[in-house]
């Protein structure tokens, strides 16, 4: 090989070397020295070195209970600037904390106790009911009256998980009285705690029950027997709407639709279908 394009190639390997030494300096390694130029890994985006841009803000201790990716991505500081700090994810006990002997609305007169939500705080699946009826006022846990029972033979028997291995939870935390359906308010008291669990457990899939819960979370008018069946989108995470256990309590036949619609989402995870 020629002098010339042997010196070329060193340049080029030096140039190289310097550019990786650089990034490793800048992502935690402490014996390159300081004065030397310092810019993005050639070919990799600043991303790459910035927390996943669909975390949520609360991941970030940034905490809004709008919660919108956009905002999100407003307030995240460019790489450059960033602070290196542990990142943090609200934990279920600290939000469980916050609402502590909750009055925020007329539902606490009327509750036995207070149904926050059970299950694996990082569970890949979450489902979302619409509010504790008269068995899980009384056990402090959502759906394990007949409907609870049902919901659980679906987790068992039909994908083959344990309920301990998906996290369950409410619309509304308090027993509503006679089982009517939550009211505006209560609803609005109440759901900044779900978006906030749902932040903190970043599951992958939601299964909405029901008409109330699967409007309620997508903010949409859309009856169930369209949207069932369907994958909806609540900020990044994927939604499968479906009947409510408790309807097909009395409407067996459509057990059916309930199963495909679980297919999907055992697909979805990866569970052998
Ligand atoms: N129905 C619901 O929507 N949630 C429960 O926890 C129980 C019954």
């Amino acid at each position: 090989m020629p002098d010339e394009d042997l010196a070329a190639e060193l340049r080029s390997a030096l140039t190289e070397l310097r550019a990786q030494l650089e990034w490793q300096r800048d992502n935690g390694a402490a014996w390159l020295p300081r004065g030397a130029p310092s810019g993005p890994r050639p070919g990799l985006s600043p991303l790459v070195r910035g927390p996943h841009p669909d975390l949520s803000p609360l991941v970030r201790g940034k905490e809004t209970e709008a919660g919108g990716k956009g905002a999100a991505a407003e307030a995240a500081p460019a790489p450059a600037e960033r602070e290196v700090t542990p990142v943090s994810r609200e934990t279920l006990e600290a939000l469980r904390a916050e609402i502590g002997d909750c009055t925020r609305c007329k539902l606490h007169a009327g509750r036995t106790n207070l149904v926050f939500g059970v299950g694996n705080p990082h569970a890949d699946l979450m489902f979302v009911g619409e509010g504790p009826g008269h068995d899980e006022d009384l056990q402090a846990e959502p759906f394990v009256g007949r409907a609870g029972q049902l919901l659980t033979e679906i987790i068992t028997k039909g994908m083959k998980l344990q309920r301990a291995d998906v996290y369950i939870a409410n619309v509304v935390k308090c027993r509503p009285p006679n089982n009517r359906n939550p009211e505006g308010d209560e609803i609005a008291s109440c759901m900044p705690f779900l978006h906030r669990q749902i932040a903190s457990i970043q599951p992958k899939v939601i299964v909405a029950l029901g008409t109330f819960a699967a409007q309620t979370l997508l903010a949409i008018k859309t009856p169930i027997t369209r949207m069932r069946g369907n994958w909806h989108d609540y900020r990044g995470i994927k939604v499968m709407p479906t009947f409510h256990p408790a309807y097909l309590l009395r409407t067996p036949g459509d057990k059916r639709l309930v199963w495909s619609d679980i297919k999907l989402v055992m697909a979805e995870l990866g569970l052998p279908v």
